[in-house]
């Protein structure tokens, strides 16, 4: 394929932060009165105003959400792109690949545009990016078998003194972290992991404190900044505005690290600590074809030069980013060692440090992987993750010189998928 015909990422690229579910386990987190549409609409209308290209010229939206975790959530990419300022004409599509979301919206969007048999030629561009809520409601089960709107307000809450006997509740956040193919939580799969690739709770820690320190340097050498747009919380009379990542910890030792319990399993590695964080944010950006920017005056920031995707056995699913990094090399033609930055999501520090051991024997420098820290320090909106990640790539690479960036991510359910993009 001719650069002309390849697809690239458009300057102008925004996240939001990434805030924590809650604030010190106590009160509701900064974004809990979000939507992931609210999110995403947040991260397209900064994408938009960021990137010169005239909205005319967008013809899809194609955004990633991992859980339907709000009433309007249903709505998906097309609640996301009218929240952003998109024209009511363009249409959307929302992608699901759990974990992977985010990246998998680049990706269909790329072949989308590549494939042309149902773009819009005469609206070039595409705004792909994906959201997450993570302030999964909780779920109530038993109750159907009666009439639609019957002891319910129409559209509105259900009246808790009218729920019979043997209805219950479910907190979604704990389900959907439970996988029944693997009969075991996520966490429990990177606690897995660690037994097989013989990781000790210290190496995990380290991995957390290189996570927290480097997070917290770049953060406050501002290399967050033009990746971000801040966001508005508006609380009737107070309101605030979120400016940077909210899991970033300021005071953190080996030794404090080393008195935190296990979270998940008895004798386990797996803490609080080496975790990523549980956040809500989202992300966006517009791509389109190297010929198109180069005709509308659009600045590209890089290139997709490879993409791959793999599956492997849930009870691992965190070693998914080995092989779909491997499918994603060849699809690019480039060796390992020529990745100059790589962002791994860190669902756990067991499973990055299981990844990276197996990058290297591809030939991938360790040292190259999460330089700016990772999900432990910066928190881990599923859908939105993949999105975040490679925007986080482009704009480091710009900033460094350096050539090609590998973005990958884990996936539930046991996947891997992997974008390979070159810094223009
Ligand atoms: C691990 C997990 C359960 C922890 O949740 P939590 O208990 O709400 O975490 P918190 O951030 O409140 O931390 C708990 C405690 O550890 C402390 N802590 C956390 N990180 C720390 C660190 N690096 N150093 C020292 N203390 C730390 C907190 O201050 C808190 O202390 P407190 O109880 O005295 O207030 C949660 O983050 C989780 O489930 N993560 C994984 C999510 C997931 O599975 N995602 C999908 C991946 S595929």
């Amino acid at each position: 394929m001719s650069n002309q015909d390849s697809i690239v990422i458009l300057d102008g690229a925004k996240r939001t932060p990434r805030a924590d579910m809650l604030i010190n386990n106590k009160e509701p987190g900064l974004f809990s009165r979000f939507s992931a549409t609210q999110l995403g609409g947040f991260a397209i209308k900064g994408a938009l105003d960021n990137t010169e290209i005239d909205q005319g010229l967008v013809g899809h939206a194609v955004m990633g959400m991992a859980q339907h975790s709000h009433r309007d959530s249903i709505y998906g990419a097309k609640g996301m792109a009218w929240r952003g300022g998109l024209d009511k004409t363009v249409p959307a599509l929302t992608v699901a690949r759990i974990c992977g979301s985010g990246a998998e919206s680049i990706a269909v969007g790329a072949e989308m545009i590549t494939a042309g048999m149902r773009h819009d030629k005469k609206r070039p561009f595409m705004v792909v990016g994906g959201a997450e809520s993570m302030q999964y409601p909780f779920s109530l089960y038993n109750y159907r078998g009666r009439k639609v709107g019957a002891a319910v307000q129409k559209y509105g809450p259900i009246e808790t003194k009218a729920l019979s006997a043997g209805t219950h509740l479910q907190d979604m956040l704990l389900m959907s972290l439970y996988d029944p193919s693997a009969e075991m939580s996520m966490a429990n799969t990177a606690e897995e992991l660690g037994r097989r690739f013989e990781i000790s709770r210290n190496e995990a820690d380290e991995f957390a404190f290189r996570s927290q320190t480097l997070a917290k340097d770049s953060r406050n050498a501002g290399h967050f900044k033009e990746e971000t747009v801040s966001v508005t919380v508006d609380n009737g009379a107070d309101s605030m505005l979120v400016e940077h990542d909210t899991h970033i910890m300021d005071n953190i030792s080996m030794a404090k690290m080393g008195r935190l319990p296990a979270a998940f399993e008895a004798g386990g590695i797996v803490t609080a600590g080496n975790a990523s964080a549980v956040v809500d944010g989202a992300a966006a950006m517009v791509i389109g074809k190297e010929r198109d920017a180069a005709k509308h005056g659009a600045k590209p920031l890089a290139r997709i030069v490879g993409m791959g995707v793999a599956a492997c056995d849930s009870q691992i699913m965190g070693y998914g980013p080995v092989p779909s990094t491997e499918i994603a090399l060849e699809n690019a033609g480039i060796k390992g060692k020529e990745i100059d930055r790589v962002e791994l999501n860190e669902a756990f520090a067991p499973q990055a440090i299981a990844c990276i051991r197996d990058f290297e024997k591809m030939g991938i420098d360790p040292a190259k992987v999460n330089m700016m820290g990772g999900a432990i320090a910066l928190g881990h909106p599923l859908g939105a993750t993949g999105a975040i990640l490679t925007l986080t790539c482009a704009y480091a690479m710009r900033r460094k010189g350096e050539r090609y960036g590998l973005v990958t991510m884990c996936i539930g359910g046991g996947q891997g998928i992997s974008l390979i993009i070159e810094a223009l």
